[in-house]
């Protein structure tokens, strides 16, 4: 990623600003986003776009074991074939360039690039090595995920996250990868979303591997993190010109009343979405209030483990999609209480940019030790048509609009924020929803794989052009 230092004294000027306002994406003429070296990209993740999961080698995942049980996913939709980027990834790549992006998220399928012996499949390599070496060659700067949830299924048949040793793969398959694609990459990140993996995949059973255990949840949490802290040095020693970080998905809690009962809901809440996964980060330590929350479900941790995983890093990831409103259950935990009258979008997720903003700027005070942010992931679903060629996705033109606005806000507050990644370049396989959920800024009609750029790719793309073209 671009590692400059902000440059406060390069905001756009603004006698150039007048154009530019008449369309309902671009930024104020003070926004920090003019900033040449704020990095404005979009994310991808494997799974969700490659499809080929049975080429060149790749072994199953959790996710095509997961997928193909009846009722786990919308529809029975799994993501065998997805985008075909596996065969498409040259065009797809032409098109992000076409658009000017300047950053580019992608992850690795670990089951495409090792085998069960922990060898390397040179077809699956191959294909990373392309895939990055084109970006470098059309200046795109290079964001890699590590770990996008696709987990090998071999490593679930032997207890997936809730087994210790698998950490130590991950470390093995970081240090495989870091030693081929150095040179290709500006920033790795270990794990994409670790709550997902734990909460969801062993906590509720909603994504895989379909898990449903409290005390699960924090012990693949904590085989997780550590993971990450084992990886973090093994890529540092391997490609010392790259950041290293994580990414995290954050959630807004906010309290359904002023009571104690109700503050304390909303507390926790953040406790459970942000400080479960950023504390032991950047403190070194689990929140007790977790465990007020979930009472007996503190996990094994050995000597060490907590050093290992507080190591610096030089950035983090931030996810963001949405708030919650929350009130006391009556017991020690909260429940929610979906607000009346507010906009939401497909997912039913409502559209709260100032949370992005106040949980920024609360980590900033929290955090002594906050790394440098880039925001890993925003975005929305809607349900994109296309008419006569078009795709008018005002909403997320709007969406997209506010959130960048709420980001700026957070930079002027004191938070060190770089980049920006939309979620997502294109509409994908959306994990438990299928395909209904359209995420991307360029649309894909899955039974031609045909791509059309929708309203809101042209705006970004019309921005960074003007951005490009100040002094
Ligand atoms: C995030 C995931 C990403 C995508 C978005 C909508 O939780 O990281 O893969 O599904 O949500």
């Amino acid at each position: 990623m671009a590692n400059d230092a902000f440059a406060v004294s390069d905001a756009r000027p603004s006698a150039v600003s007048n154009g530019a306002l008449a369309d309902p994406f671009s930024p104020p003429a003070d926004s920090s986003l003019w900033r040449k070296n704020f990095l404005l990209g979009a994310a991808t993740a494997s799974y969700q776009i490659e499809g080929a999961v049975n080429e060149d080698g790749r072994l199953p995942s959790i996710w095509d074991t997961f997928s193909a049980k009846p009722g786990k996913v919308l529809a029975g939709e799994t993501g065998a074939v997805a985008c075909d980027h596996y065969h498409r990834w040259e065009a797809d790549i032409e098109l992000l360039a076409s658009l000017g992006l300047e950053g580019y998220r992608l992850s690795i399928a670990w089951p495409r690039v090792m085998d069960a012996a922990g060898l390397p499949n040179r077809k699956g390599l191959d294909f990373y090595k392309r895939l990055l070496n084109r970006l470098k060659e059309k200046g795109i700067t290079t964001s890699v995920t590590l770990y996008h949830w696709d987990l090998p299924q071999h490593l679930e048949d032997r207890g997936g996250w809730l087994n210790r040793d698998t950490a130590y793969r991950f470390a093995d398959y970081a240090d495989l990868m870091s030693r081929e694609l150095a040179g290709t990459v500006d920033a790795w990140a270990t794990l994409n979303e670790p709550w997902c993996s734990a909460y969801l995949g062993y906590g509720n059973g909603h994504h895989a591997p379909g898990l449903a255990d409290g005390r699960f949840a924090t012990q693949a949490m904590h085989h997780l993190l550590l993971a990450h802290g084992l990886a973090i040095p093994v890529l540092r020693a391997n490609d010392p010109a790259s950041q290293k970080g994580i990414v995290a998905n954050i959630g807004r809690g906010t309290a359904n009343s002023d009571s104690a009962a109700d503050q304390r809901a909303a507390h926790l809440f953040e406790v459970q979405h942000n400080a479960w996964i950023l504390d032991p980060l950047l403190k070194g330590a689990y929140p007790q209030d977790l465990f007020e929350l979930w009472p007996g479900t503190e996990p094994l941790v050995l000597d060490g483990d907590m050093q290992t995983i507080s190591a610096p890093l030089d950035f983090l990831g931030i996810n963001y999609y949405f708030r919650t409103n929350v009130a006391s259950d009556g017991a020690h935990g909260f429940r929610d209480v979906p607000l009346e009258g507010v906009e939401r979008t497909q997912m039913g997720w409502e559209v709260h940019p100032d949370g992005l903003r106040d949980l920024l700027i609360g980590f900033n005070r929290t955090y002594r030790n906050l790394p440098p942010i880039y925001i890993t992931e925003n975005g929305m679903a809607s349900d994109d048509k296309v008419i006569d060629g078009h795709v008018d996705d005002t909403q997320r033109i709007s969406f997209l609009k506010r959130h960048l606005a709420a980001v700026d806000q957070a930079i002027k507050a004191g938070v060190d924020i770089r980049g920006y990644f939309l979620w997502s370049l294109m509409d994908n396989f959306e994990w438990a929803f299928g395909y209904e959920r359209r995420f991307g800024v360029v649309h894909v009609d899955y039974s031609t794989q045909k791509r059309t750029v929708k309203r809101s790719a042209e705006l970004v793309a019309k921005f960074l052009k003007e951005r490009r073209a100040q002094a």
